[in-house]
């Protein structure tokens, strides 16, 4: 048993992050108070809440004098007060609020949300914070009348400490969650899914230690099979503790001293090591203590890296069985969210015979790539730089980096994620590839052991639409690939899947992260009927064997697991609301193109054991 004990003054996974939202990683395995439940709330379209009743900014540098924030009731008869949360009506948390009430269904504006609670510390010592899982897509936060801060970005975590704030009885926490879109927004005004607002994960009173462990990584050391390298970054006044790790199945610990900046660093190698694949998704114990602080964690070692046109999975060649998901549970419609949802998702994809995800297009719950890890599936992750973004804002830019830091903070012990993916379907420009080039520095100064993708552009000659073309000038700083593809459904009809032929710029592994078509489930035709089961298998039984050709390629996500809401798919009787791509339909019933896939890939299976 070897055991280096490195130690590296890097300034890495800062506790706080530059919006002064504090990191807490790994909260599900920490000292929390739920505070999930109904919440009252408030509809504001005109944002009335954010002044007094003087229609005085009640916010002006950060002072709250007023408003909603206050939670105020008159005290008396002859106080004018036109609020109320206490007599106000409920949302549930977690949850969007279009799927909960038929009157917020296309709501785009502002929503007040309010929580009592009460706070006991289990040792006077110890801090507390508030974190959220998510909330789309603007937060104010307000504890009893004080602005902790404002988030923005609709997918990943953020946290404020309120150790100095709260009271041991009767806490009120309000929140103004606005999801309008915006042009500078990350994603941008338009989608292709439905624009759900809310407190759409959980909502916990986190308490921590004094000094406490921020976040951790753990991986495979590069280029080796069996040391496991350690990062464990404190948070506290008391930042040069004694840190130590380890992992019980494994037969192997180690301490050592943080440094300042409340940084330890380590290398272990135990005399064996099981690496996780999609066949042995084998995970193990990890414990990490820093004076009065334990966390522990489930995580997998293994490598991810590409060589020539090929994929390497603990360096062995890999094919990747994939389906694209949206977040969320289509036989409610509503945002997906817990770890039930994720269990029902990820179950359909491993009846298709998935060993690979691309969450789409924006981090989903933490809860996939757990349930991931646990079933060998991989994942691509990806943050909502998508469509026509603002490439030229400085503040678009920054949000993007914000939201690719988060998601990398939260998910970066989860052997499942190999792909960080910075954008979907971007138009060519130098602007953008400029912006997208920026979050690829940033993800992989992050992260360096995972690939980096995005899913890009494909074009062809006015007149020579069968031949298509992949030159995107952005496919020079990825690792893979990758692009979508829908001939046979945009722009043709399927008979010109047969007719492809492909100019591939670069020689690198080549991934197909979209293709599909509508189809209602259900909804029988001839193949050349558009939105019939009968079109979109025909689209997947010509396509998969086209793919089949292309030198380098390494896989595919076909668009989609499961049809979603989109605002943008009205056409009454087949769409009514509803983008019909998925191979399972809105009632969870599997469509034709379901075992199309299935097949291809129980074939794929055998063919690159
Ligand atoms: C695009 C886009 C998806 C969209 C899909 C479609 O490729 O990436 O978000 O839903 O095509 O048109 O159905």
């Amino acid at each position: 048993m070897k055991i280096f004990l490195l130690l590296v003054g890097l300034a890495a996974n800062a506790a706080v992050t530059a919006r002064g939202d504090a990191v807490i990683a790994d909260v599900f395995a920490r000292q929390v108070t739920s505070l999930n439940g109904k919440w009252n709330v408030i509809i504001d379209p005109y944002d009335t809440g954010y002044f007094d009743y003087r229609r005085q900014p009640y916010d002006a540098g950060g002072k709250v004098t007023g408003g909603y924030a206050l939670d105020h009731q008159a005290k008396d008869k002859t106080e004018l007060v036109e609020y109320n949360f206490d007599t106000s009506p409920t949302l549930n948390v977690p949850g969007d609020w279009n799927s909960q009430d038929a009157k917020l269904f296309y709501y785009e504006g502002s929503v007040w949300y309010r929580q009592k609670f009460d706070a006991q510390k289990s040792t006077p010592d110890h801090r507390l914070f508030i974190y959220f899982g998510a909330v789309n897509y603007e937060a104010d936060v307000y504890l009893n009348g004080k602005k902790l801060g404002k988030h923005i970005g609709g997918f990943t975590p953020f946290a404020y400490e309120v150790t100095g704030l709260v009271k041991e009885k009767g806490n009120s926490l309000v929140v103004r969650v606005n999801n309008n879109r915006h042009a500078e927004g990350v994603p941008t005004v338009n989608t292709d899914w439905w624009n759900y607002g809310g407190l759409t994960r959980d909502v916990l009173l986190v308490e921590t230690p004094a000094t406490f462990i921020s976040n951790f990584s753990t991986r495979l050391k590069a280029g080796t099979t069996n040391t496991i390298a350690v990062s464990v970054q404190l948070d506290g006044d008391e930042k040069a503790q004694t840190v130590s790790v380890r992992f019980p199945m494994l037969k192997i610990a180690a301490e050592m001293k943080a440094d300042t900046n409340g940084l330890a660093r380590f290398e272990l190698t135990p005399a064996s090591l099981a690496l996780w694949s999609s066949e042995s998704p084998t995970l193990t114990e990890v414990e990490i203590s820093a004076g009065a602080d334990l966390l522990k964690d489930r995580v997998g070692f293994r490598s991810i890296a590409t060589s020539g046109t090929e994929v390497l999975l603990n360096g062995k060649k890999v094919f990747l069985r994939g389906i694209c998901i949206h977040e969320e549970n289509p036989l409610e419609g509503r945002r997906a969210w817990s770890e039930a949802d994720a269990r029902q998702l990820l179950g359909w994809a491993k009846e298709l015979g998935c060993n690979f995800v691309r969450l789409a297009h924006y981090p989903h719950n933490e809860h996939m790539a757990r349930v991931a890890d646990e079933l060998g599936i991989m994942c691509w992750e990806e943050i909502p730089v998508y469509w026509t973004i603002a490439w030229t804002n400085e503040a678009t830019l920054a949000n993007a980096k914000s939201q690719l830091d988060a998601l990398i903070a939260r998910d970066q012990n989860r052997a499942s994620v190999i792909v960080w993916s910075v954008a979907n379907e971007t138009p060519v420009s130098e602007a953008r590839t400029k912006f997208l080039k920026a979050l690829v520095d940033e993800a992989r100064s992050l992260d360096n052991s995972r690939l980096i993708s995005a899913a890009m552009e494909v074009h062809s000659e006015p007149n020579h639409p069968d031949h298509k073309i992949v030159d995107d000038a952005f496919g020079e700083f990825t690792d893979l690939l990758s692009f979508n593809q829908y001939t046979g459904w945009y722009g043709s009809t399927p008979d010109a899947i047969d007719r492809v032929t492909w100019s591939i710029k670069y020689h690198k592994p080549v991934f197909i992260s979209e293709f599909g078509a509508d189809a209602k489930q259900g909804f029988h035709a001839d193949a050349l009927t558009r939105f019939s089961e009968e079109y979109q298998a025909d689209v997947f039984r010509r396509t998969l064997p086209m793919l089949d050709k292309i030198p380098g390629w390494v896989g595919c996500t076909p668009w989609i697991l499961c049809d979603f809401r989109s605002p943008r798919r009205p056409l009454p009787g087949i769409q009514d609301g509803w983008n019909r791509k998925g191979v399972v339909g809105q009632n969870g019933e599997k469509k034709m193109a379901f075992e199309v896939l299935k097949n291809f890939y129980a074939d794929k299976a055998k063919e690159t054991k």
